[in-house]
């Protein structure tokens, strides 16, 4: 195919011929929002490096849910910020604790919605650290359990899905286990399979109040280096019986959706996480790019690079643009 025989132009004249040839679609089904729980009542209180993005008291998620619904889009994860945080991270799994109060406000008020919990202890630890700690160091084998008993506690509250990102070892293997022990063999995990150290999650760890009180993340989550690794982490957590992979943070990392798309037959998610939000939202506020057309091209490279799922604070705005 050489031209002048082939024209690749031909086939872009119009609208058209070009919406008839495109490979790659975006649906609002695609997209899971995430939301974070505070305590008390009628509060909505915006997070400043991610205008557009609330923490929201538990009342108020009956009202967002609806939001979601309206515009297609069919899930969200879970986030909360605890009333008060110690060394174990016990809020975690609390009966009673907020991401638990907020599955079961949703659960009553909105039950078509799909609620996935983030599973993890840094919102809820004093010291920031996703695990309960030995010395300085994360303990990973004793945070096994304590991770185990807050997907547990999600499931009991109703949630539909456990998303454990805390990268200890062996984790995805203890959630299942003690789901299953419990009945909740139909609950799914979606494991944070391939999670970097990233400079990304700045904006988040001020939503969520979770940066870590000393040193970092790097003894836990991935070197930015790596992407033979991530194929080693994404098999450990498909033999322990992750139901989707997930990979984080999305843009930064479109050849690893790549690679475990072409290595892996499970779903894929990738995390559009608040650093690569906050980042187009500032841009935007400046009038240096199109917001909206942004938006877009990003989270289609996302679809295209191979993700069937991405977790983003674009997904209302998305799923808007995508129904005109
Ligand atoms: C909890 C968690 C983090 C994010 C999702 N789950 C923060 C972190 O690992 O520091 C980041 C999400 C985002 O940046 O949007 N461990």
């Amino acid at each position: 195919m050489v031209f002048p025989e082939y024209r690749p132009r031909r086939m872009r004249q119009n609208e058209n011929f070009r919406a008839m040839i495109r490979e790659t679609r975006l649906a609002p089904e695609q997209l899971v929002y995430p939301l974070f729980v505070m305590p008390g009542k009628g509060k909505k209180e915006e997070v400043p490096s991610m205008p557009g993005v609330f923490r929201l008291s538990v009342d108020q998620l009956k009202q967002e849910a609806k939001d979601c619904l309206e515009v297609g889009v069919r899930s969200v994860i879970l986030f909360g910020l605890p009333e008060k945080k110690d060394a174990v991270g016990s809020g975690a799994h609390a009966k009673n604790g907020i991401v638990q109060q907020a599955i079961k406000e949703l659960k009553n008020t909105a039950p078509d919605i799909m609620v996935i919990t983030d599973v993890c202890l840094c919102e809820y630890t004093d010291h920031g650290h996703c695990g309960c700690l030995a010395g300085k160091e994360v303990d990973n084998d004793a945070t096994l359990e304590l991770l185990a008993k807050t997907a547990l506690s999600h499931a009991q509250a109703g949630a539909d899905m456990v998303a454990p990102s805390d990268m200890m070892d062996g984790r995805v293997s203890e959630i299942r286990s003690t789901l299953d022990e419990n009945d909740f063999h139909n609950v799914p995990i979606m494991s944070y399979a391939v999670k970097y150290a990233s400079a990304f999650y700045g904006p988040f760890r001020d939503a969520a109040d979770c940066a870590p009180q000393f040193g970092d993340r790097c003894s836990y989550q991935m070197d930015p280096a790596n992407s033979r690794e991530a194929l080693r982490e994404a098999t450990l957590d498909v033999d322990e019986g992750a139901d989707i992979l997930m990979v984080k943070p999305a843009v930064a990392y479109l050849d690893i959706i790549s690679r475990l798309r072409d290595e892996f037959d499970l779903p894929i998610a990738a995390y559009h996480v608040s650093g690569e939000y906050a980042m187009i939202k500032a841009a935007a506020a400046r009038g240096w790019i199109d917001e909206q057309r942004v938006m877009a091209e990003t989270l289609l490279s996302i679809r295209r690079a191979g993700a069937d799922i991405i977790l983003t604070y674009f997904a209302k705005d998305m799923a808007r643009m995508l129904r005109g």
